[in-house]
């Protein structure tokens, strides 16, 4: 019995000494130690050694042998685990140097965009960004820009009515009046630039939206004349559309200025040698401008005969996207990002 203990010890203790992995100590564990190990079954023939003094002997050293296989599997696990955790650590580590991958950010809309810019353009001439109300009175909308009753434009088919009195201003003029009124009092010279929603009631296409943005600008000082005006939309365009730009007054007719004009640009997409977006004629409508009407300067605290000014507005959806080549009004507010991505 004790040649076959030592043997299954000898081959036990050799066996273990080749596991490569944790899992195969476990499964060593059962074949020489468990209830059918070969160690069980020789020690289940104690009963029958001859003398008490044999059975003593053989059973202290099957335990020996079982302490010893033992040992030798604690030790082979333990010996497996650490190089096991080294190795999972290894292969899990983080490289905290390497750099990130960056979070996608946003950036502002195109109409934010050309918005800012035209602040940009009229700030380094020493403009000021003014804003005043959406929901407007008759007066400040109407009235004080010398628009008579009676006007289309007071129609409430063209324009939101909230009361009689009250509606969402159909144009940034009212902020030339609130600007007069609210904040420069009768001081010159008044150099403002006022972006901002504007409302009409219009049937939505292409062009046309009911909800849109324009940008007023306004000088009043002593001495203002045209020629005032044709310097700072020139600037104005050439910032936006770059330095070839050339800007163009044609008389036309505003209730808020005299003498108005329309203002054209250069066409930005033949250089003004006539395409198709100009109707070959070299220039696309802006918007419009003129000397500011006496009456409106009136309006607004200020005396005709000491002092004059010059105004100008225009829609920003339509200089953005003539800059830009978008062919319709409606991707501005369709929330599409392929659209938005593009700027
Ligand atoms: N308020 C006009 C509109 O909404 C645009 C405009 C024309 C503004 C001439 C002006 C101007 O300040 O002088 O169509």
């Amino acid at each position: 019995m004790k040649e076959q203990l030592l043997r299954v010890q000898e081959e036990a203790l050799a066996t273990i000494a080749t596991a490569t992995e944790s899992a195969t100590v476990q499964e060593m564990r059962v074949r020489y130690l468990g209830k059918k190990s070969d160690l069980s079954v020789v020690l289940g023939g104690l009963g029958k050694l001859p003398t008490i003094d044999e059975r003593k002997a053989m059973g202290a050293l099957g335990n020996e042998v079982k302490m010893a296989i033992s040992g030798a599997l604690d030790a082979r696990e333990a010996e497996l685990a650490k190089g096991e955790l080294a190795a999972r650590l290894a292969a899990e580590s983080i490289d905290v140097s390497l750099p990130g991958t960056p979070a996608p950010v946003g950036h502002l809309h195109l109409m934010n965009q050309v918005r800012t810019k035209i602040e940009e353009i009229f700030i380094a001439m020493g403009y000021e960004v003014a804003e005043s109300r959406i929901v407007e009175t008759d007066w400040y909308n109407f009235e004080a820009l010398n628009i008579p009753k009676g006007h289309p434009a007071r129609d409430a088919q063209d324009s939101f009515f909230i009361t009689d009195e009250v509606l969402l201003r159909t144009h940034t003029s009212n902020t030339q009046i609130r600007y007069m009124l609210e904040v420069a009092k009768g001081r010159t010279p008044v150099k403002i630039i006022c972006p901002g929603r504007v409302f009409r009631r219009d049937f939505e296409d292409a062009t046309h939206g009911s909800v849109f943005h324009q940008v007023e600008g306004l000088m009043i000082d002593k001495g203002i004349t045209m020629a005032h005006l044709k310097g700072a939309l020139t600037e104005m365009f050439r910032g936006i559309f770059g330095p070839q730009a050339r800007v163009r007054l044609r008389p036309s007719y505003f209730p808020f200025t005299e003498p108005s004009a329309e203002m054209d640009v250069s066409c930005p997409f033949c250089g003004g040698n006539g395409c198709r977006i100009c109707k070959q004629s070299g220039w696309v409508e802006i918007g419009g401008s003129g000397m500011v009407h006496p009456n409106v300067l009136k309006a607004g605290g200020y005396d005709p005969e000491q002092v004059s000014g010059w105004a100008f507005g225009y829609g920003i959806e339509r200089v953005a996207m003539l800059a830009y080549q978008i062919e319709d009004l409606r991707h501005f507010t369709s929330g599409d990002v392929r659209f938005l991505r593009q700027f």
